[in-house]
């Protein structure tokens, strides 16, 4: 397994290229399952998750191929002969589950392995099955595998009420409802901005639907999609994180293709401790507005609040920040694995619960440290780059799975950041 060796301190100046979204990806790529005509989906992210989203099509009988270092995916699915979607493959990625919703919608049947937990909490799945069942889906659990049928063969439109925000639920049931007979209506929608560019997808392929990027969202079902070729939108988790490079580091780095309005919520924390953000043509530049931030508190919601996705990192600067900082994980039950391995750098961090209590260093000290998941695994670089000496980060896979060429695109900036093969 991979590490990566930091040597710490320096500022970062210089321009970062931010790839295209892997949970957008991860949602569009299952798209082609509900046409028979080609699907093309350019800027694509080079990532291990997507190289897994790929091996799974392929078992159904997709065809994608990769063009242009995998930037382009040109997927085509007139072709699906299997429609179980196995365990050794689901198990690696949550995001498989997408694959039961198009499914189901084309072909009236599928069988899915239940995902499974991660590190980060168990992940259930009902609300994604809540949803299939309300556009008429019979399931059955056995064995692992939900074994769903469209009765008739084809789904039909429904009412979908969602208790609690979900991603995912939410767009399982856009691409299946997009093929339903009938109208879907859901309601308390998650508005992720990967959820609507999968709509933008959709429509391009002829799908009509309503709403999207606001709670309730409507869908008139057609009979058939067609093809199209989409490009992934800015992968924003990616662009908050490296907006805190410079943050943590001091210097001024350029995000290229970074967008205001993906980051909202994430850009008023960072206005508040002390970040200053410019638009510029190409992207967002970012900078400390004068020496060491200030401590700031963090709540994470579902967009348009601070995302999950960015707890981990923030707690990176927060750790180096002029106070004590308290952050709130709501999203998920057990994300602040990335709090020991601060610790072991020097940080100051008490977690309670759903809570994470932040006393800022004036520096952390570089240490052996193990990523736990593919967040965690980015703020420890993050960490590392402002600590005094060397920092080994261990099990890299994490990081593969969520940031292309990261040595690289640090590296660029002046960091000191190398992979060690093993
Ligand atoms: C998506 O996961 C993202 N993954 C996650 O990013 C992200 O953290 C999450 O949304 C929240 O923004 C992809 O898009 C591939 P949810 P998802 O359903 O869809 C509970 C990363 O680092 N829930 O919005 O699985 C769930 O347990 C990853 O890139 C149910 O109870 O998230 C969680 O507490 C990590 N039942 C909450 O809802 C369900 O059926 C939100 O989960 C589904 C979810």
């Amino acid at each position: 397994m991979d590490s990566i060796l930091i040597r710490g301190g320096g500022e970062l100046n210089g321009v970062i290229p931010i790839a295209g979204a892997k949970n957008a990806c991860l949602t569009l790529m299952p798209a082609t399952l509900l046409t028979e005509e080609p699907l093309t989906l350019t800027n694509a992210p080079r990532l291990s998750d997507i190289r897994t989203m790929t091996q799974l099509l392929g078992s159904l009988g997709a065809e994608v191929v990769s063009l242009q270092g995998g930037q382009v995916l040109a997927m085509s699915s007139h072709n699906i002969h299997n429609h179980t979607a196995d365990y050794d493959i689901v198990r690696k990625m949550r995001a498989s589950i997408l694959v039961l919703g198009p499914m189901l919608a084309r072909d009236g049947h599928a069988v899915v392995s239940l995902p499974g937990g991660c590190a980060i909490g168990a992940r259930p799945v009902d609300l994604h099955l809540q949803a299939l069942e309300a556009l008429g889906a019979e399931l059955e659990l056995r064995d692992g595998y939900v074994h769903a049928k469209a009765p008739g063969g084809r789904l039909k439109g429904g009412m979908i009420d969602f208790p609690l925000v979900s991603v995912g639920a939410t767009e399982n049931a856009i691409l299946a409802a997009s093929l339903a007979k009938g109208t879907t209506t859901i309601k308390n929608a998650a508005r992720e901005p990967e959820i609507v560019d999968l709509v933008h997808c959709l429509r391009r392929m002829g799908a009509q639907i309503e709403g999207e990027g606001s709670s309730t969202i409507t869908i008139q079902g057609v009979d058939r999609l067609g093809g199209a070729t989409h490009p992934v939108v800015t992968d924003r988790i990616e662009l908050g994180t490296y907006m805190l490079a410079p943050a943590i580091c001091g210097g001024e780095v350029e995000c290229l293709g970074g967008r205001i309005d993906l980051v909202g919520a994430f850009c008023e924390k960072l206005d508040a401790a002390g970040v200053s953000v410019e638009e510029t043509e190409r992207g967002l530049k970012v900078k400390r507005k004068n020496g060491r931030v200030r401590a700031v508190d963090v709540v994470t919601e579902p967009f348009p609040g601070f995302p999950t996705d960015l707890q981990a990192q923030m707690m990176a600067l927060l750790c180096t920040a002029d106070g004590t900082s308290v952050l709130e994980e709501r999203i998920f039950e057990n994300r602040f694995m990335h709090a020991p391995e601060l610790i072991r750098m020097g940080a100051k961090i008490d977690v309670h619960g759903g809570h994470a209590t932040v006393t800022g260093v004036e520096t952390l000290k570089g240490a052996r440290v193990m990523a736990t998941d593919l967040r965690a695994s980015v703020s420890l670089i993050l960490a590392a780059m402002a600590a005094e000496g060397e920092t080994v980060v261990s099990r890299v896979y994490h990081l593969d799975r969520g940031y292309e060429r990261v040595e690289e695109k640090l590296g660029a900036c002046g960091a000191h950041v190398e992979r060690i093969a093993s």
